[in-house]
């Protein structure tokens, strides 16, 4: 396995790219699978969770080629197994994002039950409940969800809670219903609005993506389509903090701004300049950093998946900031390895009460998730001396190179490859 060695205490300046969003990608690579023509997606992340995604393609019967410039090629699904191994869910818990697309365009679907995920249970309830709302006969056996249905129908569907991936399933599947469907309670994250783009561009017609309901007009069949992929709101958030806390000056080019408002007011708050300009974002970090109180909530509020990277902001700050998780139940893996590294952290329940600044010291720290792994990376950057972060497959997952991205602007870091655990 890889580890990510890191000597801190540089400030970062110059200008990083923003590379496609992961969790853009992910969805519309799945909704590749409703169409009767060829998809071509570019700007996609070379990431291991897309090679994840484009091997369950694979495995579903479609020609894969490319890859920051990607087609697929659906036609081979219809004679293949219809189905999501457990290898490959257990691997990526997005690949139940097929569902929705296999049963309303072949009528069947086979998915492994994910399973729980390091941050949580994240069961696919909703999921569920909405195929079944669409008419879908579901059964379960032996860890696997099957579903059948002839021809979906439009319906009426009310979320219980608000799920970025069961609003994409649940959606994809109507568009090919017959009749209209009326979702409420949807999701509104960018990447929900950019796959309902995706979709239209395909032939759907789907409006009120961004908002909280969403009206699907159910058609025949939907055509591939060529699509840029955006550029990633929480790879540019990471970035925007590693500036902010080694009082440096980046500009973060082609970052989506529109899509980063509750990070930017964060941000802002805590003394950092955010200057928005024609390329992308230009942040500046200040000699202090105020301190923060951060609660992560559904889009348009402050995204989960900037949570871990503001609490290193946090434990910067010259005073008591506090991060409150309310989305996943299992989200601050990451403070028992940043207090190894020097920070003053308590948890309580869903809250977590940062006393700063810290005086961060490098020392050998392990990723456990994605998001956490990328917060050690930082803390790496302002801590005394050298830093290895291990199992960086974590940290592959959603994000390209980072270590080769970063050492332009200054960072002094390598990655280790096939270091021990
Ligand atoms: C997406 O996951 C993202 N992944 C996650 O990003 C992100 O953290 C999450 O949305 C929330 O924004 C991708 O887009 C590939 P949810 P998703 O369904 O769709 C509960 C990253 O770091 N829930 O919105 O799986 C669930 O347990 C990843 O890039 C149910 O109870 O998230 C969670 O507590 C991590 N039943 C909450 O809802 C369901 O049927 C939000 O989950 C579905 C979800």
């Amino acid at each position: 396995m890889d580890k990510i060695v890191i000597n801190g205490g540089g400030r970062l300046e110059g200008e990083i790219r923003v590379f496609g969003a992961k969790n853009a990608a992910l969805p519309i690579l799945c909704a590749s699978l409703l169409t009767d023509t060829p998809t071509t997606l570019r700007h996609v992340p070379q990431l291991s969770d897309v090679k994840t995604m484009g091997k369950l393609l694979r495995e579903l019967g479609c020609q894969v080629e490319g890859e920051r410039a990607v087609t697929i090629d659906p036609r081979g699904v219809a004679q293949g197994s219809l189905m999501a191994p457990y290898e490959l869910v257990k691997t990526m818990r997005a690949s139940v994002t097929v569902m929705g697309p296999l049963l309303a365009r072949y009528g069947k679907a086979e998915i492994s039950l994910p399973g729980g995920c390091a941050i949580g249970a994240r069961p696919i309830d909703q999921h569920l409940r909405g195929l079944e709302a669409l008419g879908a006969e579901i059964e379960m056996h032996h860890g696997y969800v099957e579903l059948r249905a002839k021809r979906l129908r439009g319906a009426r569907f009310v979320f219980d809670l608000v799920t970025v991936g069961g609003t994409q399933n649940v959606m994809m599947a109507a568009t090919l219903a017959r009749g209209t469907t009326r979702l409420e309670n949807v999701a509104r994250e960018p990447e929900v609005q950019d796959l309902a783009v995706v979709l239209n561009k395909m032939g759907a017609r789907i409006r009120g993506a961004g908002t909280s309901v969403i009206e699907i007009e159910g058609v025949d069949n939907l055509t591939g389509i060529d699509h840029a992929i955006l550029p990633d709101r929480i790879e540019a958030g990471t970035f925007a903090v590693a500036a902010a806390i080694t009082k440096g000056d980046v500009l973060l080019r082609d970052a989506p701004v529109d899509h980063m408002h509750a990070v930017i007011s964060k941000l802002e708050e805590a003394g950092v300049r955010c200057l928005v300009g024609p390329h992308g974002l230009r942040v500046i970090g200040p000699e202090v950093l105020q301190p923060i109180d951060v609660v992560t909530r559904p889009h348009p509020g402050f995204p989960t998946d900037m949570q871990a990277q503001m609490m290193v902001l946090a434990t910067m700050a010259d005073g008591q900031s506090m991060v409150t998780e309310t989305i996943f139940e299992n989200r601050f893996m990451h403070v028992p390895e940043l207090c190894r590294l020097g920070a003053n952290i308590q948890v309580n329940g869903n809250a977590a009460v940062i006393r700063g600044p810290t005086d961060y010291s490098g020392t050998t720290v392990m990723a456990t998730d994605l998001r956490a792994s990328a917060s050690l990376v930082l803390a790496g950057l302002v801590a005394k001396g050298t830093t290895e972060v291990r199992r960086v497959y974590h940290l592959d997952r959603g994000y390209e190179t980072i270590e080769k991205r970063l050492r332009p602007l200054g960072a002094n870091i390598e990655r280790i490859h096939g270091a021990s655990s």
